[in-house]
């Protein structure tokens, strides 16, 4: 496999790139900002390979997860494989935000950040970034540095796009940390794929996508997850669950694919109950 594959990291370019493409719809007028050739050439080749609809896809999904945000106003967000997601900036400027993902990504973001909004580009926000690999050992020295700033205020964990990366062990495991770090009245917002959607010719596209093009991760297969993964947590409540159709409507996207070749990606909110 050469270098000339998408590593992990580039990923969240993707991501940036295809919100940036639309954004009356994903109400991020920021994510432009990560625009780069390389990953331009790779966006193209992927709506051109799995799905073109993955501009709507990855535009509603942030509108939604900004929007419900908005919404429950948490004191803290906590972005678990944060990417280049803008979210601190489109938010009200009191909001605290912990952005966590690989080191090169927030230590890259950080710097960038600070050259943007030096340049004028970006609004000041109170960020803390910490690099950490979810497939390593991570949690006594997270949850301490956590529980330091975020205090006892609310807090709204969220991640998306990043389950599909990660074994179910991590998954879990993360999961499990949201639980110790969360209190009674917090907030997660998560977004995966059905286990369904992998029969589907959408899917097995993604797939040999994935298997053609980019470095592998620590998952053994792409992962998917079931809804009782969500629905039969005994510490949560799933309190609104989304997909792309839901979200299309609510916006008035047209989709024009057939379902079939559609990746339907599910999002999900889950109110800490214990
Ligand atoms: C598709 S991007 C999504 C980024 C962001 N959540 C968004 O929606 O814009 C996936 C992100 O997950 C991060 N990620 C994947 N596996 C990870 C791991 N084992 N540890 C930490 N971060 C990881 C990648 O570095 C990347 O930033």
């Amino acid at each position: 496999m050469s270098n000339l594959n998408i590593q992990i990291h580039e990923t969240a370019f993707v991501t940036s790139t295809f919100r940036s493409l639309n954004e009356d719809l994903s109400r991020d007028m920021y994510a432009q900002l990560w625009d780069n050739s390389r990953t331009a050439i790779w966006v193209e080749k992927y709506l051109d390979q799995v799905c073109s609809e993955e501009v709507s896809a990855h535009c509603l999904r942030n509108r939604f997860f900004l929007e419900e945000i908005e919404r429950l106003k948490p004191e803290v967000l906590i972005n678990f494989g944060s990417g280049f997601s803008m979210y601190p900036f489109l938010l009200n400027d009191d909001m605290i935000h912990i952005e966590i993902d690989k080191e090169e990504v927030v230590s890259y973001k950080q710097e960038m950040v600070k050259e943007f909004q030096k340049e004028g580009k970006l609004p000041e926000r109170n960020i803390h970034f910490i690099g950490v690999d979810f497939s390593q050992d991570y949690v006594d020295a997270l949850l301490e540095k956590l529980i330091l700033l975020k205090g006892n205020k609310s807090s709204f964990v969220l991640i998306e796009g990043v389950l599909f990366f990660l074994s179910r062990k991590d998954t879990e495991k993360l999961f499990e940390f949201f639980f110790r770090l969360q209190e009674k009245g917090d907030y997660i917002g998560s977004a995966s794929f059905q286990n369904e959607l992998k029969s589907s010719k959408a899917f097995e596209k993604l797939f040999d996508f994935c298997n053609r093009e980019m470095v592998k991760t620590e998952a053994s297969d792409w992962q998917t997850i079931e809804d009782e993964f969500y629905k039969e947590n005994t510490s949560y409540d799933l309190i609104n669950h989304q997909d792309y159709f839901s979200l299309s409507k609510k916006h008035n996207n047209l989709i024009k694919l057939e379902k079939e070749l559609i990746l339907n990606e599910n999002f999900y909110i889950l109110k800490k109950i214990v």
